[in-house]
């Protein structure tokens, strides 16, 4: 397409406006906003526009018909099947074994909420050695490795603003260890930002504004980048998805992966009881047979209270976005994702709006969610606006809509403690104080099973700050095996550090 037939169609779409400082760049930003422009689906934006941001106020809303609560295994200390868990278990060491899984690190938001300028996972996270995110995983994975002989390789996706960064970052640390060639970067993709109005923002006179498109976006980014074909070539069939935003996930569970692998199950999930009814997870339901998540801005608030029988929160499996995904069922879903549907207006939490799910397993498409979000933008001279309020919308898919295509998906309790304590704010509930004092919870707790004299206050923190390197123990069980081989037991105080 020549440029004046990119501007045409620009103006049939009734986005001419894009190319409204034409005439005043030079070469140079001209062959990079037309190679921006030449890059996005004028179709899909309209559609969208159409489905998320003209629609009428009032209309479209989640569909909440026949949801009941999603079925799960529950942990042995709280009813579950020890001789299921222990199968699980069995199951999930001989894949890590057998070499068949892959971790996956979600790493391309924007972090905005924490306030801290540089990808999230290079964020200083734990209580003593002020380790990044990246290294907790990276040791976690590396530990894993070791122990079932078998290294595993780790996909980690960035986006277009943090991708070389983040490269940066690991060559620096000499990839913590990890085997440089098994560790793989791939960009997600990028969704144009429309105004109220639908009109394609551009963040500089000469740029439009892109922005990620949502951790859904990771399901077309692992085919893109060619990681499904990688793992295919390795024989790895299992990959173990985490967001970055989490040192305490256990990035590699036998326990998981084997309840996953026995089910046959497409992709699974790991629940945590909601501390309260306001918690702001998503929550695990069943509709029409299917595992769906609904969001806590989506859930009216009284079915966010109902209660069971015994007291329990009816609706009280909290998402914790950590997901076994079968390899092949992310191929046929990186096929279709991107699907548009309508989504409802109303309901807003962090800028991110209500959204309606696909139904039939024939048809594996992702729908786009939208998201209101102050977007750095021009005004018609061209100067730099910076929306104090927000000012346009955002497209992102999420990658727990691809829940209800998956066979036979299943939902496993997993203990708060040792699962999730993310870092999303800069202070109180999930922030780097709110973290740190979890780690440091977890480290005492094994160091009590242990044996060791600890002591802390009601709430299992310690007095003193300690640190367990993953390499150590990276679970109550590796952490006991490697204490007992300790011949002499270290006093627990201040700055002990096991590695
Ligand atoms: C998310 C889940 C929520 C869950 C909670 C648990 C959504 C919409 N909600 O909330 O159900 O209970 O986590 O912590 O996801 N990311 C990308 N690319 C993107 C956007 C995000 O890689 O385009 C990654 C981020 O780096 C992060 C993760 O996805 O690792 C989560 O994104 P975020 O937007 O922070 O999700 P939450 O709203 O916290």
């Amino acid at each position: 397409m020549t440029i004046d037939q990119l501007i045409s169609a620009y103006r049939a779409a009734g986005q001419g406006h894009v190319f409204a400082f034409w005439e005043a760049l030079n070469p140079e930003e001209r062959a990079g906003l037309a190679a921006q422009a030449a890059e996005i689906d004028l179709a899909e934006v309209a559609q969208l526009n159409r489905d998320l941001v003209l629609r009428p106020a009032g209309t479209g809303g989640v569909n909440l018909e026949g949801l009941a609560p999603a079925p799960c295994e529950r942990l042995p200390a709280n009813g579950g099947d020890p001789a299921k868990w222990a199968a699980a278990r069995a199951a999930g060491e001989a894949a890590l074994r057998a070499g068949r899984v892959a971790a996956f690190t979600v790493a391309g938001g924007q972090g905005t909420r924490l306030g801290y300028d540089g990808p999230k996972g290079t964020f200083s996270v734990t209580p003593l050695r002020k380790k990044s995110l990246f290294q907790v995983f990276a040791e976690k994975i590396l530990a894993s490795g070791l122990r079932h002989e078998k290294p595993l390789h780790w996909f980690i996706m960035t986006s277009h603003a943090n991708h070389e960064q983040t490269e940066q970052f690991f060559a620096a640390n000499k990839f913590f260890g990890l085997d440089r060639d098994r560790v793989h970067f791939f960009r997600q993709g990028r969704m144009p930002a429309v105004d109220f109005a639908g009109k394609l923002l551009l963040e500089t006179r000469s740029t439009l504004a892109l922005s990620p498109d949502g951790h859904g976006g990771s399901l077309r980014a692992l085919q893109r980048s060619g990681a499904l074909d990688l793992m295919a070539r390795e024989g790895i069939d299992t990959i173990s998805y985490f967001q970055v935003d989490n040192p305490l996930v256990r990035c590699i569970d036998a326990e998981f992966i084997g309840f996953h692998l026995l089910a046959g199950a497409g992709m699974s999930s790991k629940m945590v009881p909601k501390a309260f009814p306001e918690e702001k997870v998503g929550h695990f339901c069943r509709q029409h047979g299917k595992v769906v998540v609904i969001e806590y801005s989506d859930m009216p608030a009284a079915m966010q209270k109902e209660t069971n029988p015994d007291g329990s929160l009816r609706y009280g499996a909290g998402s914790i976005a950590i997901h076994v995904i079968d390899r092949e069922f992310a191929t046929r879903m990186a096929g279709g994702v991107g699907r548009v549907v309508p989504n409802p207006p109303g309901s807003e939490k962090d800028g991110a709006l209500g959204t309606t799910r696909p139904t039939s397993e024939s048809t594996p498409e992702l729908p786009f969610h939208r998201a209101d979000k102050k977007i750095q933008t021009v005004d018609a001279t061209g100067a730099a606006v910076k929306p104090a309020a927000a000012n346009g919308v955002k497209f992102e898919m999420f990658v727990f809509d691809a829940l209800p295509f998956a066979a036979n998906s299943i939902v496993i309790e997993t203990a708060r403690a040792d699962d999730f304590s993310p870092v999303k704010n800069a202070e109180g509930v999930d922030s780097p104080q709110t973290c740190r004092d979890d780690q440091l919870r977890q480290f005492a707790r094994w160091l009590k099973a242990a044996g060791a004299a600890v002591e802390t206050d009601a709430t299992g923190l310690p007095h003193c700050t300690v640190e367990v390197s993953p390499l150590f123990g990276y679970d109550a069980a590796t952490f006991a095996e490697s204490w007992r081989r300790l011949p002499v037991k270290p006093a627990v105080a201040d700055g002990l550090y096991l590695e």
